[in-house]
């Protein structure tokens, strides 16, 4: 079907207002119950699930006592046009029958869902997979995540999700790429261009990027608190992700929740007509944030529900997700004249183009389970959250006590979340399937070499339990080799899950440190969604290794694994730092240098109490094997704007086995008129050597990338010395210096 604005204004021709305003109306089930003497408390079961005072599975069975209202009546009359969040493939095919068969304009449904990490396959969280700093892996992992659930009849995920972190005390930083703009941005083009690409079934989903802006700076990493940063920050950092997303052809922008500048995002005209359309270049339709429209009141920039939707629209909010303000106040809007029918034809035009643009008249009503039951994990699916996960955890720690000998025939597994399937599946995994979680002691059983024996011993939780402590410790002083998982359960990290203390909680330091007196080899391997104070374990030397897992999805348990035995040398790199206390943060690589930067001379930028370096910093990771940089060479030491610097540098892997690096460029601009960080990623490059095997990277970098944004966000190149650094991690470089004419 052709997007000419010719179709799109025949299509609005033929519909009434109210249909109009139903395109730009989303809305999710509701749950009610009628069985007697009970009450349907969704709200308060939701927040005590994610809050682990209530299962999983009793969530489920009240859940199942409730009626699920489709809202089979708003779709029929078309006040209703776009669906969020339904997870059942019977059901998102039902509401998708009773739009494009029942509806007078028969216009199909936008069903939209956070397809972030995956759908029934799960894959590793966003911020996993950044670590894993190879674009084909994201890549891989976005095109499973979009065939199942297109499979499945979505349409529309809301991702990726590009919010910078540099804060690991705000929850959302475990679905975020991390603290670096260029990183973030090459991996939300990727997911976009492979999210938006048509597969030859005519298989896609339109992308969003959000949460639209600087949702990610919210002051002390508290969730949906305001947001204080200047212009050329909010140019610098938190918009290049978006614009890269732009430029990919993002369908759609979501707000965010919080204000900037003393105006909420979901109706900041500035934000979502100026900066987002004429700035950046942005043609899709903007959608709010989950009841963001109607909480404009609650910010106190709008007298009620009916001005907030007037405010919303007019600023540039095309579509409302789930306050249901739009539906019931545009059409008097309009009537009354405070909203004219040419700005609720823009924002359903909008829509509709991207209903035309991305497939969905021509798919319609379409509902195969025998086809959805094949494609979704299959071992195909599977093999690929499995490699992905392998290349997102990261080697924080290794005293040479990994790889895991063959020598050691009697190995201790650890800890409540080493088979917590919740805990490894992790936040955003709502599509996911449980029962097909491997968990890491199924996976070190499964993959343990012969006469290995695999021995499991609660021993801790994330609680104050101590009354496994004892049975543990003696199981331990009989092993060959420890592994104890320690970290977070599925939902500490995510939304509305900050936290101020970053330290593990509950009684697993203490654990940890009585193991580390039994003498046994031992390794940590933590599950969590966010940077943790981890200090005491690096410091221990009777923990011998921390392995970073996060969240890695449905296969975790055999690519920690294939980790620990030494199947595959662990390569991940950190794209976030690893402050010393959540007291530190934000702390992230990429900051000013300050006129007294932080050192032993007491009057210098620093904390008194923790090290001024980070635990671990941007970047960092570890290998079974080592790799030496060296003949750093800058072709060309001065250049004018218009030209590319062209630099290359020597990798040697100077261990015993093969690995994989990732060689990494940062720059810095040494004077310019604004402070400049005093590192810069601009380029990285994943090379796989041999043992003692040398390779030669060269990087290309045009002079255009090495300029900013000043206040008023225009991009400026200015000449003078620059620093180039190439190395393993932000801190690990060989570095030369250039100059710009
Ligand atoms: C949530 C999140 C947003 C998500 C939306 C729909 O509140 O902020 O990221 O896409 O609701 O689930």
């Amino acid at each position: 079907m052709d997007t000419s604005e010719k179709t799109i204004e025949n299509l609005l021709s033929q519909m009434t207002l109210k249909e109009k305003i139903g395109q730009l109306n989303q809305a999710g089930s509701t749950m009610t119950c009628t069985l007697p003497g009970f009450e349907a408390d969704i709200d308060g079961w939701v927040t005590q699930m994610l809050e682990g005072r209530l299962s999983q599975e009793e969530f489920g069975r009240r859940i199942a006592m409730c009626e699920e209202n489709l809202r089979e009546d708003e779709i029929a009359s078309g006040s209703l046009g776009n669906f969020v969040n339904l997870y059942d493939d019977e059901k998102v095919a039902a509401v998708q029958k009773i739009a494009c068969e029942e509806s007078r304009m028969h216009i199909p449904l936008f069903i939209g869902v956070d397809v972030m990490r995956g759908y029934r396959t799960v894959f590793p969280t966003p911020l996993a997979l950044s670590c894993s700093w190879d674009l084909q892996a994201v890549r891989e992992s976005t095109a499973v995540a979009k065939r199942e659930a297109y499979v499945s009849g979505v349409n529309w995920t809301f991702g990726p999700m590009l919010d910078i972190a540099r804060d690991a005390r705000w929850g959302r930083i475990v679905e975020s790429p991390g603290e670096d703009p260029y990183l973030a941005s090459e991996i939300g083009k990727v997911q976009v261009e492979t999210f938006q690409e048509e597969e030859a079934d005519g298989c896609r989903l339109m992308a969003t990027a959000k949460h639209f802006l600087a949702y990610g700076a919210a002051s002390g990493g508290q969730d949906y608190n305001t947001v204080e940063i200047s212009r050329h920050t909010l140019y610098d950092v938190y918009l290049p992700p978006f614009q890269a997303a732009i430029d990919a052809g993002a369908g759609a922008v979501m707000s965010a929740f919080h204000d900037l500048e003393g105006t909420p995002c979901t109706m900041s005209r500035w934000l979502l007509t100026d900066l987002l359309r004429k700035q950046m270049g942005f043609d899709g339709f903007v959608v709010s944030d989950a009841e963001a429209v109607k909480q404009c009141v609650v910010h106190g920039t709008a007298a009620d529900e009916r001005d907030a939707a007037k405010k919303c629209l007019l600023a540039g909010g095309d579509m409302d997700m789930s306050s249901l303000d739009y539906v019931r106040y545009l059409e008097e809007l309009v009537e009354s004249g405070e909203v004219s029918e040419k700005d609720i034809d823009r924002a359903a035009g909008r829509v509709l183009k991207k209903k035309l643009e991305f497939g969905l008249f021509d798919r319609g009503y379409q509902y195969d389970p025998e086809k959805i039951q094949k494609t979704v994990l299959c071992s195909e699916h599977r093999r690929i959250s499995l490699e992905v996960g392998k290349k997102s955890a990261v080697l924080l720690k290794n005293n040479g006590v990994l790889p895991i000998g063959k020598e050691a025939k009697k190995i201790l597994i650890i800890g409540e979340l080493a088979d917590d399937k919740d805990a490894h599946m992790g936040p955003w995994s709502f599509t996911g399937v449980k029962e097909a979680q491997v968990t890491i002691l199924q996976g070190m059983k499964d993959c343990a070499p012969e006469e290995t024996e695999i021995i499991y011993a609660r021993g801790f939780g994330v609680n104050d339990d101590r009354s496994g402590f004892e049975e543990a410790l003696s199981l331990a002083r009989e092993a060959d080799f420890v592994i104890a998982v320690a970290g977070e359960t599925a939902f500490m990290s995510g939304e509305a899950a900050s936290r101020a203390d970053l330290h593990l909680v509950g009684a697993q330091e203490e654990f940890l440190e009585k193991l580390s007196e039994t003498g046994v080899p031992a390794a940590v391997v933590l599950i969590n969604g966010r940077p943790l104070a981890i200090g005491s374990l690096q410091e221990n030397d009777g923990i011998g290794a921390i392995l970073e897992a996060w969240h890695l999805g449905t296969e975790m348990g055999h690519a920690v694994a294939q980790i620990l035995y030494g199947d595959y040398n662990p390569s991940g790199r950190l794209s976030v730092t690893f402050a010393n206390e959540g007291g530190q943060e934000p702390m992230y690589y990429n900051h000013p240098n300050t006129g007294k930067p932080g050192g032993s001379f007491k009057f210098t930028s620093k904390y008194q109490d923790v090290p001024i370096r980070p635990l671990y910093p941007f970047g960092y990771g570890l290998s079974y094997t080592g790799f030496e940089y060296s003949d750093l060479e800058v072709e060309n030491p001065v250049l004018k704007k218009d030209q590319t610097l062209k630099v290359k540098v020597v990798v040697k892997n100077i261990g015993e086995r093969s690995g994989e690096e990732t060689v990494q460029l940062y720059i810095r601009d040494i004077t310019a008129s604004l402070v400049r960080p005093v590192k810069e990623l601009k380029r990285f490059a994943k090379i796989r050597l041999e043992a003692g095997e040398m390779g030669r990277v060269e990087f290309s970098l045009p002079c255009s990338e090495m300029g900013f944004h000043d206040s008023d966000g225009t991009f400026v190149v200015e000449p003078g010395k620059f620093m180039v650094y190439v190395g393993g991690s932000s801190e690990q470089t060989l570095d030369a210096e250039y100059e710009l004419v």
